[in-house]
């Protein structure tokens, strides 16, 4: 991918902004746009190639059809491309004929075969663990080692990792890079909501839940992860009711430029929008626990790479002539 560290900025929906993609890449890493949403996603592959000559991704989800999306952003210079959420097979031609790399977001070792099987480059390997629309049921850790078996394209890792001992690991599991969202929220050009933000500082581990079904409104059917919130305890406490039956349903909770978002919004908390965070989908990872800082996304890169190779090395250091772990005798 002509990458300097094996860290990868997530697509991360609306903070996935040129100014945060372009950061990331010129700092070394790959940032990737989310393109699925943004009315003009071609100016923003313009804009991020204003910013920086590095290398860059852009995302596309493929609950919904995306050739036409797909073919503007390849026409205005994207050749990275990375797909999730279906089947990526009727792209691969329009993605290679471009001279493009083709990346595809897998939930077991099966799909992995399938979709290398069809053309794809890379496979993205994304954990139960992770934030936001969530594909697979496996945790991080079998997952990425059971793919990282499983094909001979390079495999990146996705879900809970947050810091670089999170990378260091996804590498000794057999991935190539880290692939981080919940980290890259807590960039200073990611444009999220102040109050959101400070939530994922203070969230541990165990404070995001998954839902099959809950932050549905905009995308339905697909499996997420938030920090928990007020929103989710009314839901649990009504007994879990289905789509329509939901307490506060049709409640408007916010606007966007006047417009108004309604409770069960799967938009993302932005900066820029009015009403109470509380009633908004607080998307994050199982990695908030290890995120803290907030930071410019060149030094959150920068950290990342470090503290991988901090631990690499610390790990290549531990003498071999004897055990580096003593184990209690049953
Ligand atoms: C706010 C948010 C928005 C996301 N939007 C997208 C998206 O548009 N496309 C996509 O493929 N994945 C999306 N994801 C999933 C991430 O790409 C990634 O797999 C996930 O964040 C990894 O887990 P982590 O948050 O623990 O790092 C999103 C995740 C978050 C937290």
């Amino acid at each position: 991918m002509g990458i300097d560290y094996p860290i990868v900025q997530a697509p991360i929906g609306a903070a996935a902004t040129p100014e945060l993609v372009a950061a990331v890449s010129a700092a070394g890493g790959l940032g990737i746009l989310a393109s699925t949403w943004p009315a003009d996603p071609v100016a923003q592959v313009r804009k991020v190639r204003e910013l920086t000559a590095r290398p860059f991704g852009v995302n596309l989800v493929l609950e919904w059809d995306q050739h036409e999306r797909l073919a503007a952003l390849l026409e205005a210079g994207a050749r990275i491309v990375s797909l999730t959420w279906g089947d990526p097979a009727e792209y691969v031609e329009m993605v290679h004929d471009a001279g493009g790399l083709l990346m595809h977001t897998v939930g077991t070792a099966e799909e992995a075969r399938r979709v290398v099987g069809a053309g794809a480059d890379i496979v993205v390997a994304q954990g139960v663990e992770a934030g936001g629309h969530v594909w697979s049921d496996v945790a991080t850790l079998p997952l990425v080692a059971a793919v990282a078996d499983a094909v001979d394209v390079p495999v990146l890792a996705a879900g809970g990792i947050g810091d670089g001992r999170g990378i260091a690991a996804a590498l000794a599991l057999g991935a190539s890079a880290g692939w981080l969202g919940t980290r890259f929220l807590l960039a200073q050009e990611a444009p999220i909501n102040e109050e959101y933000r400070q939530r994922l500082v203070s969230a541990g581990e165990g404070d995001t839940v998954w839902l099959a079904d809950l932050f549905d409104r905009g995308w339905q059917g697909a499996p997420h992860r938030v920090v928990q919130n007020s929103v989710v305890e009314a839901w649990e406490a009504a007994g879990r009711p289905s789509f329509g039956k939901r307490p506060g349903e049709g409640d408007v909770v916010a606007y966007r430029n006047g417009r108004p978002i309604l409770r069960y919004s799967s938009t993302l908390p932005l900066a820029s929008d009015e009403g109470d965070l509380e009633e908004r989908a607080l998307w994050a990872g199982q990695s908030v626990g290890v995120v803290r800082d907030i930071a410019p996304a060149a030094d959150i890169v920068r950290q990342l790479a470090a503290e991988c190779d901090a631990v690499i090395r610390q790990l290549s250091a531990i003498p071999r002539a004897r055990p580096a772990v003593r184990y209690p005798v049953c």
